[in-house]
C-alpha cells in the first residue's frame, strides 16, 4: 500500500465530475486500499478519489470510533437510491479543507447502491454519522465540497482561512 497526496482546495480537480468505474479490477482495489491508508494516516473518516487527483467514482469511509475495530467500506460507482425527508445538521470537515469546519444540513438517512471491492453490487442503509459521511464523499464525485452547502459568507471565511493555512504550510 502507498500513501497518496491529498489535494487542498481550491483546486480545479476538486470541482470536476468523476467518471464511472468500468470494471472493479486489481488496479481499482489497489487504489481503494491506498486511499484507506491515506485516510487513516490523515486521520479522516472518508476519502474520495478526486481528492487524490483521480477522477473516478471511488470512495472509502470508516466511521468506527477510536476504540472500535476498523470498519472500512470501499465503494465504486455509489448512487443514492433513497434519502429520508428528515434532515440532520452535523459539523463537517474535509481532508481537502484542513482544519476548517462548518455545520451542514443533509438527509438524516440514505440508501446507497454501490459495487464493493469484489465488484459485487451491494446496498447500504446508512444513518447518523455514516449517512453524513457517505453523502459528503459522494458529493466529491460530483465536484461538490461541503462549503457548497453553506452560505457564501461562511464559505468566504473558510476559503480565506484556508489560504492562510496554505501560506503558513508553504513557509
Ligand atoms: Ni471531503
Amino acid at each position: 500500500m502507498a500513501k497518496l497526496d491529498i489535494l487542498i482546495a481550491p483546486d480545479p480537480v476538486l470541482k470536476k465530475k468523476a467518471k464511472p468505474v468500468g470494471v472493479v479490477d486489481g488496479e481499482v482495489v489497489r487504489l481503494m486500499d491506498d486511499m484507506l491508508e491515506t485516510m487513516y494516516a490523515a486521520p479522516g473518516i472518508g476519502l474520495a478519489a478526486p481528492q487524490v487527483g483521480i477522477l473516478s467514482r471511488i470512495l472509502v469511509v470508516d466511521v468506527a470510533g477510536r476504540d472500535e475495530p476498523a470498519q472500512p467500506i470501499r465503494m465504486a460507482n455509489p448512487e443514492i437510491l433513497w434519502q429520508s425527508d428528515e434532515r440532520e445538521t452535523r459539523e463537517e470537515g474535509c481532508l481537502s479543507l484542513p482544519e476548517q469546519f462548518a455545520e451542514v444540513t443533509r438527509p438524516a438517512a440514505v440508501q446507497v447502491r454501490y459495487q464493493d471491492e469484489t465488484g459485487t453490487v451491494r446496498e447500504l442503509r446508512a444513518d447518523g454519522l455514516l449517512a453524513t459521511c457517505v453523502q459528503h464523499e459522494i458529493d466529491h464525485l460530483d465536484g461538490v465540497l461541503f462549503t457548497d452547502h453553506i452560505s457564501l459568507l461562511k464559505r468566504n471565511i473558510i476559503m480565506r482561512k484556508l489560504a492562510k493555512w496554505k501560506k503558513a504550510k508553504a513557509a
